[in-house]
């Protein structure tokens, strides 16, 4: 999309870290956004800011995991701004446990909200990008971790998922008018660590919690730690902005989890080399 000015997005997970990032990065550059997120008082407060610096945005509350919230929270979109153009698949959540510790109900949460949401997403927006024949982006966030898999299990197998959906969809989709951008951030200063402050009411109880003792406490402090300096989720919101502009299959935010990717492919072409020597018909 080469022109933003006048359009609209609907970004979810836009009361916090990278989602306000990005709604704030699409509003300055002149286009509607309507906000959404599971967190009334983080996404009134991130709507009245924004509207402060006189853009045009509204919110609405949903929980995206489920597709009926959805569902209305695209028409609440349609009705007060008249046609979308761009969907930021966005919210996301950390946890859900690790081996020897998951639940069932931490695994639904977080397919629920980092996976399902996306599947949802797609499936309600895309045509309302369609129907006015003007084009349009949907941009997912995935995670550094949908590229290599080094979090947690429910983690990693979402945002694995996220990649896949995306890299699927894109070759489908452009004929249709829509560009398919995956976004994998690396460490961004965000509230991320503190996911569990919006299990749904349905999980309540049944999400594993933070370690509290033993080697995972350190992992965690550690990642707190890195969280807390990293990068600027406005800085990343600039980059969507641009992604969205030029069309960008991957979006990256910075360089450092490169070595970990290219030895990921490395331990790929290894299996391919493997299999090479033993049948040399290849
Ligand atoms: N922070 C990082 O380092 C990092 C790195 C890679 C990927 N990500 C991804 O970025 C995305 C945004 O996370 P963030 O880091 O900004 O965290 P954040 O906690 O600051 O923001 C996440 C937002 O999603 C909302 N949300 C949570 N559950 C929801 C639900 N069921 N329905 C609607 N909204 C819901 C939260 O209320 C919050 O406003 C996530 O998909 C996350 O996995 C983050």
């Amino acid at each position: 999309m080469k022109s933003l000015e006048g359009k609209t997005a609907f970004v979810t997970g836009a009361a916090s870290g990278i989602g306000l990032g990005i709604a704030t990065s699409l509003a300055q550059a002149g286009v509607k956004v309507m906000l959404c997120d599971i967190q009334k008082d983080a996404l009134d407060k991130a709507v009245a800011d924004l509207r402060a610096t006189n853009a045009d945005v509204a919110g609405v509350l949903a929980d995206v995991s489920l597709k009926d919230n959805l569902q209305h929270a695209a028409d609440e979109t349609i009705a007060r701004f008249g046609k979308v153009h761009i969907l930021v698949n966005n919210a996301g959540v950390g946890g859900g446990g690790d081996y020897g510790t998951w639940t069932e109900g931490g695994w639904n949460w977080v397919i629920g909200v980092n996976l399902m949401s996306v599947i949802w997403g797609i499936e309600i927006f895309g045509p309302l990008i369609e129907k006015h024949g003007e084009g349009g982006q949907i941009v997912s966030t995935a995670s550094i971790a949908g590229m290599v898999a080094l979090t947690n299990p429910a983690y990693d197998v979402t945002k694995f998922g996220v990649v896949a959906l995306s890299e699927d969809l894109r070759p489908k989709l452009a004929p249709r008018g829509i560009g398919v951008s995956v976004l994998c951030p690396g460490v961004i200063r965000t509230n991320i660590v503190d996911s569990g402050r919006n299990i749904p009411a349905r999980f309540a109880g049944q999400v594993p919690t933070a370690p509290t003792e033993g080697p995972g406490t350190e992992v965690l402090k550690a990642v707190t730690a890195a969280i807390a300096s990293g990068i600027d989720p406005l800085y990343v919101g600039e980059l969507v902005r641009e992604a969205i502009e030029g069309d960008w299959p991957h979006i990256f935010t910075d360089l450092q989890f490169e070595p970990h990717i290219d030895a990921r492919f490395a331990t790929i072409k290894q299996g391919f080399d493997r299999i090479r020597e033993r049948t040399p018909r290849h």
